[in-house]
């Protein structure tokens, strides 16, 4: 267990929370097409850093499969996934990668809110693609979604910050959310898959510990983003680190 990394709890790691919030920007898109909602970590421009990384580092480690699966962990209003299939599309057609290959996009999240939400979204702007949104919680020890070992890039960006802030015990072992978090995500990964989390609660060396203690997956990369340094500690507002499962 990681003990020794607490937080503190807050609204922010509640259900209820995340119900409210996505059943009000479910109403702003309603009064305004172009609304679609909260972009996470948009000032440290986390998203479009996390899609440049997929597109020139990780997809490349998979072209020889002829679909590539994500998916989005806590998608909320499944923004990544919208923008990354809108720039996979660009890259496509400009640059004629990633021709051979069909992509497969999937967000859950445990808010029945954002799930509706995403799907409108995706209904009203995105005809076309393959998306594909259900409820889930993931930290459910009883979810058949959850043992399919299917995926090939798990995405999380804010998920695990959003269950960290809720430091209740939650297991008959007195576990907490993020001290279960890696081994139930572990369940969706395909062998050889990639997991990349990007957080604003951890630091890198937490991020990792909270991941490599409670399974065997491996750091395989990360993204770099500006950094600041402040009483001779060097740090950064955003880390992402993409992790691997090699090993069964
Ligand atoms: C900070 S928001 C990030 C949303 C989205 N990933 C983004 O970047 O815009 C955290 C998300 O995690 C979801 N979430 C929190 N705990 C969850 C759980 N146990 N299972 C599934 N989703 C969860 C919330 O509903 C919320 O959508």
């Amino acid at each position: 267990m990681t003990e020794e990394i607490k937080l503190n709890s807050s609204k922010l790691g509640t259900k209820e929370y995340w119900d409210n919030f996505y059943k009000k920007e479910q109403q702003n898109f309603k009064n305004n097409n172009d609304d679609t909602g909260e972009c996470w970590f948009d000032d440290s421009d986390a998203e479009s850093k996390i899609i440049q990384f997929l597109i020139n580092e990780l997809i490349p480690y998979f072209i020889e499969n002829s679909t590539i699966s994500f998916l989005d962990l806590g998608t909320g209003n499944g923004h990544l996934l919208f923008q990354l299939s809108e720039d996979l599309q660009e890259v496509i057609e400009l640059e004629g990668a990633f021709h051979e290959n069909e992509f497969v996009f999937h967000g859950i999240d445990y808010s029945s809110d954002s799930v509706l939400f995403a799907q409108d979204i995706a209904s009203k702007k995105y005809s076309n693609n393959n998306f594909k949104f259900d409820q889930v919680d993931l930290l459910s020890s009883n979810s058949e979604f959850l043992n399919n070992n299917k995926f090939d890039i798990i995405l999380d960006k804010g998920t695990l910050d959003a269950i960290a802030l809720n430091q209740d015990i939650i297991t008959e072992d007195g576990k907490r959310g993020m001290d279960i978090y890696a081994t139930q995500v572990k369940k969706m990964m395909k062998f050889d898959s990639i997991l990349l989390i990007t957080s604003c609660n951890f630091t890198e060396k937490e991020l990792i510990k909270v991941i490599t203690s409670q399974t065997n997956l491996e750091v395989y990369d990360k993204i770099n983003y500006p950094s600041f340094q402040f009483g001779g500690v060097k740090g950064s507002t955003v880390v992402s680190i993409a992790f691997c499962r090699a090993e069964s």
